[in-house]
């Protein structure tokens, strides 16, 4: 029995010394001195030997357990150590690395554009107002002077809706025009107000989309005429584009404007000299416009004989791709982030 306790404590150390793990040594312990281990086995046997032999055997005992559990405790520490040696190399995160952007948020170019177009207009005068989406086939087309079977109609193609309650007709606004009835109803002279919104328009293609942004503008006073419209235009048009633009006035066509006009201003891109954008004309098309129609103040209780005013509307699209150069309409629509954060820090192409 004593040589077998001297055995396994030189077998004992020798593995603890070969043990090359944290939970190499822990199984090694138990296998050593668990409930099942080898030096609890051999105690076992500690029964049969003679009462002379036990004490000095039981001390041996005792010392291997002693010296195995120091040996045990010792290489512990070192295996700890080690492990962690490793880890932190193997781990090592380099600080010198840049780091992930986060994706800077920004304004959409429409709603830059919206807010250049309401501060130029706000300084000369004209507020901002706002009106309903859903709109009244009145509000829309009848009060504007286009009946029911105007052709006018067709040129707007429209998204009808389900009647109101009283059996109105209703539609999604095919314009920003129907706010000059609302305001027209409900104040009287002398007006003037922008209203800026969306709109709708049952059509989409590249240079298409079913809702796309108008601004309204107009004004009612005594002897409001038509050199006062021109100013206002030539005054916005070269505030927004921020140079001395040419701007010329064609004659045109709307319903609910007499004399009406279409107002060009003189290409950005080529100053005049004709390029694709401007498809060699040196004009670029940017408003519609006119003089209030008489039957339209009627429509709203305003006396023509005392006052008239004039109105404008443009696509608010149409400015901002041409003021910060964006080629393609779709492109404000899509949402992708390198367009907008390209855009949002002004650094459209
Ligand atoms: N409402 C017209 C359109 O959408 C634009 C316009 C507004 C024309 C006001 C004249 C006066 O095309």
């Amino acid at each position: 029995m004593r040589k077998q306790l001297e055995e396994l404590q030189a077998r004992a150390l020798e593995e603890v010394q070969r043990a090359t793990s944290v939970a190499g040594l822990e199984e090694l312990r138990v296998r050593i001195l668990g409930k099942k281990g080898m030096l609890t086995q051999l105690l076992r046997g500690l029964k049969e030997v003679s009462d002379a032999e036990r004490p000095e055997l039981g001390m041996l005992a005792n010392q291997l357990k002693e010296g195995f559990n120091a040996a045990l405790t010792a290489r512990m520490g070192d295996l700890h150590h080690l492990e962690l040696q490793q880890r932190l190399a193997l781990e090592r995160i380099d600080v010198t690395l840049p780091g992930r952007r986060p994706h800077g948020g920004g304004r959409h170019p429409i709603s830059r554009a919206l807010s250049e177009i309401e501060d130029i207009f706000l300084q000369m005068g004209f507020p901002a107002v706002s009106g309903p989406e859903v709109e009244s086939d009145w509000h829309n087309f009848g009060a504007l002077n286009i009946p029911p079977d105007h052709p006018a109609r067709e040129m707007h193609d429209t998204f009808y809706l389900a009647a109101d309650s009283q059996g109105g007709a209703r539609v999604l606004r095919t314009h920003t025009s129907p706010v000059q009835i609302r305001v027209m109803e409900s104040r009287q002279p002398p007006l003037r107000v922008i209203a800026p919104g969306k709109v709708y328009r049952c059509d989409s293609d590249l240079t298409h989309t079913p809702m796309f942004h108008q601004v309204e503008g107009f004004m009612v006073d005594r002897d409001v005429h038509f050199g006062h419209l021109m100013g206002v235009m030539e005054t916005f048009l070269r505030r927004f584009f921020e140079r001395q633009l040419p701007v010329r006035f064609r004659p045109s066509f709307f319903p609910f404007t007499e004399p009406s006009t279409e107002v060009d201003m003189g290409c950005l891109f080529c100053e005049g000299s004709g390029c694709r954008i401007c498809k060699g004309s040196g004009w670029i098309e940017v408003l519609g416009a006119g003089l209030i129609h008489p039957n339209v103040l009627a429509n709203v209780g305003i006396d023509k004989e005392i006052y008239s005013g004039f109105a404008f509307g443009l696509g608010v699209e149409r400015m901002a791709m041409l003021k910060y150069g964006i080629g393609d309409l779709r492109t404000l629509y899509e949402n992708d982030v390198r367009f907008l954060s390209l855009h949002a820090r002004g650094e459209g192409v």
